[in-house]
């Protein structure tokens, strides 16, 4: 299937890239729907908005969860690596993902090239000022007892800038997002259910402006009837061997 891939995907420049948990479980990271995804152990109606910003005692766990992460000192892998090499070799318009483990930036990927449309565990800002300290000064302040730090500023709730469920996704990211769909002539969806909207809609917005998708997944995605090509697979293999392809490096 990687063939046909190539032949929908070759000499094409700007080919939107989106991406979920799937491009990061190659680095340790679990993903949320698939066989030991998040969402089998935790209930994602427990990671609201609302919750964080009414309950204390959630947002020192939250703190907790963020500051000794065993994700902290995750390595972006090879398919991560490879739509770097992607962006860098100049076939993408941008690369759209919902993942807020910082992993694309990790990799290399220009900030211009990127759209963190959930957002980053990586950022913190002040819900009510929207001051954003350094993520190590908050660090600081954790590591020496402060389990739930106020804004410096206002005295304000802080938290870092992943976007909880009922909570509006960033104008910004949500803007550059739809802007790279409309200049796409083509779309690579890489590790994503395409189950959770509105994220979903934009590489639905260039299938409907009518140009291919292809989708890289283990397993069934909501929108596999919609793609040209489905490559039912592993991301750390088959994305590599697609950019060696794409770029002629191979
Ligand atoms: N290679 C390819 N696909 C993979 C790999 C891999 N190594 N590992 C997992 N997958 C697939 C899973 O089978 C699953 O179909 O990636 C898909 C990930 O889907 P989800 O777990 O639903 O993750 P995602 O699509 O990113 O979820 C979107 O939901 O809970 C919210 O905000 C959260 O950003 C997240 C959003």
């Amino acid at each position: 299937m990687i063939e046909r891939a190539v032949e929908v995907l070759s000499g094409r420049k700007r080919i939107l890239v989106f991406t979920g948990a799937g491009i990061s479980t190659e680095s340790g990271i679990p993903d949320f729907r698939g066989p030991q995804g998040i969402w089998k152990r935790f209930d994602p109606a427990d990671y609201t908005y609302d919750r964080y910003i009414a309950d204390p005692g959630f947002r020192r766990e939250s703190w907790g969860k963020r500051f000794r992460s065993p994700y902290l000192d995750a390595f972006p892998n090879d398919a991560h690596h490879a739509v770097t090499r992607l962006w860098e070799s100049g076939h993408l318009i941008g690369c759209v993902t919902q993942n807020v483990d910082g992993l694309h930036v990790a990799s290399g990927l220009a900030p211009e090239a990127l759209v963190e449309l959930h957002g980053t565990a990586n950022r913190i800002h002040c819900i009510s000022c929207g001051d954003e300290p350094e993520f190590g000064e908050i660090e600081q302040r954790w590591e020496s007892g402060e389990e739930d730090p106020a804004c410096h500023r206002c005295n304000g709730i802080l938290k870092t800038t992943i976007v909880y469920f009922g909570e509006d996704l960033p104008m910004d990211a949500t803007r550059r997002a739809w802007d790279m769909a409309e200049q796409a002539d083509a779309v690579l969806v890489i590790g994503s259910s395409l189950s959770v909207y509105p994220a979903a809609f934009v590489p639905l917005d260039v299938v409907d402006r009518g140009h291919p998708m292809v989708i890289i997944n283990r397993g069934k995605t909501d929108h596999d009837f919609r793609a040209a090509v489905l490559i039912d697979g592993t991301a750390g293999e088959i994305v590599p061997t697609l950019v060696d392809r794409l770029t002629g490096s191979e």
